[in-house]
């Protein structure tokens, strides 16, 4: 969801409009949830996993790693039973609208680092399958984090996104448009830390690469306005506040957007927490006191919780192998990595090293499923079914086109798949990486092809479950270690 996209005519009339009603104002986020429960040995290239660990369970347990004295908050999947949302079950969006606003995410991603294209064609190919509605608890597959707000501070669930930079609630009175949210909407008047940002600041000037957009200003203050892949938008004053990540860790004159106009696929979270590379993310705004490095482990279900902690410490275990960022290509905001290669079931898939070179690579919390070159899918695609010869095959769940019907076996096997990056780094998946399911009828390759080779590989969030991810900004690597979480 939250890719933002380049000026628009659209968000600018969103702007304007928001600046002539000021004017009047002042005249007056299941994937497989996979855990291994017997490893043979003498199938060290197999994942055997239970059937009946594919679904969800319907309550939380939660995981107690990662919550030692580190700056560490517990992440949870949006929409399952460790959410601090608690979203009516009814209104959970389904896994085909879930696949859906995935790809909405990856098109608007492509249309951003694409340099063929115009902004004429930007414009033309940002369409979305999904209208952005109000309030609506539909939303892909993203994880929350709680954090404090404002002085007395006031918990917010916001949903973290290393592919964008600006960090935004909504905020009272909501002077244009607030969506439904679990918690109580920001009130900035009632925080005696509060402060807007003039437009004369250069931090104001700021907002034009982390947002894509140009800043407005009305009376003196500064207006951001970000819009996201799916069409959602967030529009409103840019603010420093007090931020609290836990006890010990404060920051004053965080800078962030104070919405007063909101509409989206947020799932009843109050905003967005940006976690990507430029000037106003977090990782840069807290640089002094975290050296830019931060980490997180996404848990295996969405009935279990993982962390994301902020730090040096984060990342020290030896476990952690790193791989550099890389630097060409993936804009300001995304991390870039580079994909060397992909075996399954211990053998290297035969893909040539420039078909991931030619469009590169970033890495992104907030993209399900991950993207490949076609020819590099077509290879995965063509070995994952060789290997599942033996289950019956069934037909594509949305943009999963390799799916089998496991409701009638107790236990299955699939082969291991493992990722190499450049600088030697072998990244084994874990058993809960590989599989995306609804129902045990229809249990599928998490994984997909992009639809033409010059648009980048997107390494997605199913893939990145139960690793310990470390992100070394200062250092310009990324790093991967086996089992961070449930
Ligand atoms: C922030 O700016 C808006 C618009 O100019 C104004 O309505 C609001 O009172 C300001 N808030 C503070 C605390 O200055």
């Amino acid at each position: 969801m939250a890719t933002p996209t380049s000026s628009s005519p659209f968000l600018g009339f969103i702007l304007f409009s928001f600046l002539v009603f000021l004017c009047s104002l002042n005249q007056l986020g299941f994937a497989l949830e996979g855990r291994e429960t017997l490893e043979n040995n003498h199938l060290t290239h197999m994942h055997t996993l239970q059937v009946s660990s594919l679904l969800p369970s319907p309550t939380c347990s939660s995981s107690t790693k990662g919550s030692d004295k580190r700056a560490s908050l517990t992440v949870a999947h949006k929409h399952g039973p460790c959410s601090t949302l608690k979203l009516d079950k009814a209104k959970a969006p389904t896994v085909d609208e879930i696949l859906q606003q995935d790809q909405s995410r990856v098109n608007s991603i492509h249309s951003r680092l694409s340099k063929k294209l115009s902004r004429d064609d930007l414009r033309a190919s940002k369409d979305s399958t999904i209208p952005a509605k109000s309030g609506s608890t539909i939303g892909s597959g993203n994880y929350i984090v709680t954090v404090g707000l404002g002085t007395p501070k006031k918990d917010l669930s916001l949903i973290f996104d290393t592919g964008s930079d600006l960090t935004w609630t909504q905020c009272k009175p909501c002077a244009r448009s607030c969506y439904q949210q679990k918690e109580p909407t920001f009130d900035p008047s009632q925080s005696a830390t509060y402060s807007n940002i003039s437009c004369s600041s250069s931090v104001c000037s700021q907002l034009t690469s982390a947002t894509g957009n140009t800043p407005g200003c009305s009376t003196s203050t500064c207006i951001y306005g970000i819009q996201y892949g799916d069409q959602s938008f967030s529009v409103g004053f840019f603010s420093k506040e007090k931020l609290t990540l836990t006890s010990t860790d404060v920051f004053n004159n965080f800078l962030f957007g104070c919405g007063q106009n909101n509409q989206g696929l947020f799932g009843g979270a109050a905003g967005l927490l940006g976690l990507g590379r430029d000037a106003l993310s977090l990782v840069q705004q807290t640089a002094s006191k975290y050296g830019r490095v931060f980490s997180y482990c996404l848990p295996s279900t969405s009935s279990s919780t993982g962390h994301l902690t902020f730090g040096k410490s984060a990342g020290t275990s030896s476990a952690i192998k790193f791989t550099p960022l890389s630097k060409s290509g993936q804009g300001t905001s995304f991390y870039g990595l580079d994909i060397v290669g992909i075996s399954l079931g211990g053998r290297k898939l035969s893909i040539s090293t420039s078909t991931f070179s030619n469009a590169g690579t970033i890495i992104d919390s907030g993209t399900v499923i991950t993207r490949l070159p076609p020819a590099a899918y077509s290879a995965l695609k063509a070995a994952f079914r060789q290997a599942m010869k033996k289950y019956p095959s069934t037909g594509a769940l949305s943009i999963l086109d390799t799916c089998y019907d496991l409701s009638k076996y107790t236990s299955f096997s699939i082969p291991k798949i493992s990722f190499s990056f450049s600088g030697g780094v072998n990244v084994d998946l874990d058993a809960a990486g590989i599989l995306y399911a609804q129902k045990t009828s229809q249990v599928c390759l998490a994984f997909a092809g992009n639809s033409d080779d010059s648009s980048v590989g997107i390494f997605g969030n199913v893939q990145q479950k139960r690793l310990d991810v470390v992100y070394d900004v200062a250092g310009a690597r990324v790093g991967f270690g086996p089992a961070g979480c449930a």
